[in-house]
């Protein structure tokens, strides 16, 4: 690595549909958004991310990244342009961005290698994951998660009795409004709360396979460009994520509340906090509803690329 920087960024994604059910291998749909984490790396006396030394217990990304690639010392610095926790993929995001630039310091890097290494640093520090959050931050633009391959298929992943085929996705041209609602959720503890659910019902099981069903129907949509359908379904998807108890009150105020001005809306992510979308050609008018109700509104630029060099 030598004393030289090394630098890349990743962006921010949402899941359009099928969050949480695509961790049991139902289909899921997301895209890349303009809003970026970069990361920087050079070689140091002792391993630390924006100056604080990594021990055993914090930044358990960027450890097990730098555990994968065997690194010697690392600074890792990093700046991005949206908050951890907020539903948009950070730790994907960092992952990704960080594993592209420990590889670009032994030489280069390719979006498959890299997709695979942060899908697996992902299920392993999440406990649980499915490969669509560090699929989307490597490739950028949309991705489709589906049991079978076509065409459009990027890369296949894994894990236990679990297969996700990862394809480019063809979005139409479509506004999305994203609403932060200001509180963090971590991922884990939510994807491990519908486990548990999951587990211990056969409900819950419907639930995820009804997920997975509407996904397929959004997507015939969207390749219709049928956005009133498309927004009628994710209204449905985020109907489903609540009864699976993902939701809370701060989403379902912002969903409600953009509905009246939208194709349709739903939470982001893994919920529990986090962020909202809405899809909608009034794209001013969702966002002051989303400021008047105390979130924080995005109006996300989509079709933008994956992991980069910077
Ligand atoms: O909130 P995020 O950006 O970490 O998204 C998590 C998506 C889940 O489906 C809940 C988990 C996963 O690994 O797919």
């Amino acid at each position: 690595m030598s004393g030289r920087l090394w630098g890349t960024s990743a962006p921010a994604k949402v899941i359009l549909l099928g969050e949480h059910a695509v961790v049991y291998g139902q289909p899921a749909a997301s895209v890349a958004i303009d809003l970026r984490m970069r990361c920087r790396i050079r070689s140091a006396s002792i391993s630390s991310l924006n100056g604080m030394p990594l021990t055993a217990h914090n930044y358990s990304y960027v450890s097990a990244c730098l555990a994968k690639h065997n690194a010697c010392p690392t600074a890792v610095i990093t700046d991005s342009d949206f908050p951890s926790g907020s539903g948009l993929g950070s730790s994907a995001a960092v992952t990704v961005a960080l594993l592209a630039a420990l590889a670009r310091s032994k030489g280069n890097w390719d979006e498959e290698t890299v997709a695979r290494e942060a899908f697996e640093v992902e299920n392993e520090v999440q406990g649980r994951a499915s490969p669509i959050d560090t699929s989307t931050c490597t490739h950028g633009h949309g991705i489709l998660i589906a049991s079978e391959r076509s065409d459009r298929l990027l890369w296949e992943m894994s894990c236990d009795t679990r297969r996700w085929c990862v394809h480019d996705l063809k979005v139409p041209k479509m506004t999305l409004v994203i609403g932060f609602t200001g509180r963090s959720a971590p991922t884990g503890p939510l994807v491990a709360k519908v486990k548990r659910y999951v587990d211990h019902s056969t409900f819950a099981r419907e639930v995820i396979e009804d997920i997975g069903q509407m996904t397929l129907e959004g997507v015939k949509q969207m390749a219709k460009g049928d956005l009133e359908s498309l927004g009628r379904t994710m209204t449905r998807d985020h109907k489903l994520l609540a009864i699976l108890g993902v939701s809370s009150p701060e989403l379902d105020k912002l969903v409600s509340a953009t509905l009246p001005h939208s194709y349709g809306a739903k939470l982001t992510g893994a919920g529990g906090g986090g962020s909202m979308i809405a899809l909608t050609d009034r794209p001013e008018k969702v966002m002051e509803i989303i400021r008047s109700k105390g979130g924080k509104p995005h109006t996300a630029v989509t079709d933008v690329p994956g992991v980069k060099n910077e």
